[in-house]
Order: C-alpha cells, then sequence, then structure tokens
C-alpha cells in the first residue's frame, strides 16, 4: 500500500491487519522501521486531534517531521496543492500527511507524485484514520465487529466520517443506521426519531453539525437541534446496558451531546483519541515499510 486516501481501498484483510498492528503497538510493540523516514504534515483545515497523534505517532516511530504550516506556505501566494506536494518530493519527502477542504482533492495528485499520501481528511469525502481508530475502538470493546448495531446521528450528509464509517464498518459485517434531520441526509437511509434506533444500539455516535459545509443556509437552533437530534440525558438513560458513545469530535457539548455525557463513563471519546495515535502509528508504518 503506497498510499490511504478512503476506506474504499481497503479490504477486509487490510483492514485488520492494520488494526492487529495498532494493538501490537498499543501493547507496546516496538517498531520495525528503519531509521531514515521524512513525513511531514499539511493541514489545510483546522485539526487538534488528526494533526497532533499523526505527529505524535511519526515522533514515536522515529520519523524526521518536516514542520509545515499552510498559513505560511507558498499557497497563499498562488501555489496550487499539487505544485506544493511535488515541490516537497523534490526536497526528498517520503510521505504525506494531508488534509484539505477540497472532496477527493488526492486525484490531482494519483499517479504523479512518487511521495506516499496519507489522507488526513478530504472536505466531506473521507477521514479513513479516523474510521480505522473508530473500528478499533470498536473491536477493542466488543471483541469484534460482525453483527454489532452502530447509530451514527446528526450531519451526515457533510460528515466525512459518516462516509468512511458506512464503508468500512459495512464490509465489517456491522449494521450500521443513521439518524438525522432530512435536509443532512444526502444519499443516507436515515431515521428521523431515536425511537427508531436507540434502545438496541450497541454504539451511539454522534455528529457535530458541520456549519462550515452549509453554506448559506438559514438560521439554527442549537437548543432545537439538541431537543430533536441529540443525544440528551433522557435518551442516554434509554440506551441498553453495555452502549457505548462515541464522537470523532471536536465536540459541541449541549448541540448533538448533553455536555454531562462527554465524560460519562459509557462515553469512549477520549478513547477513540489515544486509540487514534496507534492507529496512525500502524498506518505510517504499513506505508513506509511498503517503500523500502
Ligand atoms: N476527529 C477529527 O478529525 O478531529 P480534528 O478535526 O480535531 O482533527
Amino acid at each position: 500500500m503506497n498510499h490511504l486516501l478512503s476506506m474504499k481501498q481497503l479490504g477486509t484483510d487490510d483492514i485488520l491487519n492494520m488494526l492487529r498492528r495498532a494493538g501490537e503497538l498499543k501493547r507496546g510493540s516496538a517498531s520495525g522501521l528503519p531509521p531514515g523516514h521524512t513525513v511531514s504534515n499539511l493541514f489545510f483545515e483546522p485539526s487538534t486531534r488528526t494533526k497532533t497523534s499523526f505527529e505524535m505517532a511519526e515522533r514515536k516511530l522515529g520519523l524526521s517531521v518536516i514542520p509545515f504550516e499552510s498559513g505560511f506556505s507558498s499557497a497563499l501566494k498562488g501555489e496550487t496543492l499539487y505544485d506544493t506536494v511535488k515541490t516537497l518530493e523534490a526536497i526528498g519527502l517520503d510521505a504525506l500527511v494531508i488534509r484539505h477542504p477540497e472532496d477527493r482533492y488526492y486525484e490531482q495528485l494519483e499517479g504523479r507524485t512518487s511521495v506516499s499520501i496519507i489522507n488526513g481528511g478530504d472536505g466531506s469525502g473521507q477521514h479513513p484514520t479516523q474510521s480505522l481508530l473508530d473500528l478499533y475502538t470498536l473491536q477493542e470493546e466488543f471483541g469484534g465487529l460482525e453483527g454489532l448495531k452502530v447509530t451514527i446521528a446528526g450531519d451526515v450528509a457533510h460528515s466525512r466520517v459518516a462516509k468512511s464509517d458506512r464503508d468500512a464498518l459495512e464490509k465489517l459485517g456491522a449494521e450500521v443506521r443513521y439518524l438525522c434531520p432530512p435536509e443532512w441526509r444526502g444519499d443516507f437511509e436515515a431515521a428521523d426519531d431515536w425511537s427508531d434506533v436507540l434502545e438496541d444500539s450497541d454504539a451511539v455516535m454522534l455528529l457535530r453539525v458541520q456549519h462550515e459545509r452549509h453554506g448559506e443556509s438559514g438560521s439554527f437552533s442549537a437548543e432545537a437541534y439538541h431537543e430533536r437530534y441529540g443525544l440528551t440525558e433522557e435518551r442516554a438513560a434509554r440506551m441498553k446496558e453495555g452502549t457505548i458513545i462515541m464522537h470523532p469530535a471536536p465536540v459541541n457539548r449541549g448541540v448533538e451531546i448533553a455536555d454531562s455525557l462527554v465524560e460519562d463513563p459509557r462515553s469512549r471519546i477520549f478513547r477513540q483519541v489515544e486509540n487514534g495515535m496507534f492507529v496512525r502509528m500502524a498506518v505510517l508504518e504499513t506505508i513506509l515499510k511498503g517503500r523500502d
């Protein structure tokens, strides 16, 4: 595997191997990577988790991490993404983690660069390492994914997490259900009422409302949204025993999830973040080993 662009490119064995390796790394396995690889993280959209955990993963693997700040790069002078990547290729980088607001930005790079590209999120498209860490967290919790009932609730049409997780969870035999307002359904078949999906869910994953992708779409009431589509304390009380709460974050407390539930004993939100670093170590290791 030279690049990781989308969950669609991964077969079941690829996914399970990556999760297995992430588990070994979490349990303290040493990296088998020879020294000398150089990577950079190109984030053209804000990020707390993905950028920081990639950087931590890179340092733990002993990689040389070259700083890149999009706000101080020649992108501001009109340089295209393609020219930025070709420039970093010429300087000698091996791999680039890229987050970009444009859906499928990576298509302009495919077959045109020898640098390995890891997609850190493309617009409303895909977020493969988030999906892998979601799968890892579910597998760690339940021992496997086959037959799990996972409900993804929120702004699914604009969510790269919902799309990546749909592709992966269905491949691995989980049943994925969606809940969202009709205007944010996109091509998902989704419930409009928590009663249709809540009580038998093994995991309930909330999504942030992606205002930055809505354009001019009228008014939004956080209170009304929370009341109708949020995971409230009352709804959480109706979840069966053992159900876990997930969220890719950033969280808007009191909107898609009640403030008190973010750190509830059933919440795995910070566990997801923790697991993300090991999953990203496994991804980087797999891709860089493939280049040696
Ligand atoms: N889940 C996620 O991608 O978070 P960041 O936007 O903070 O990286």
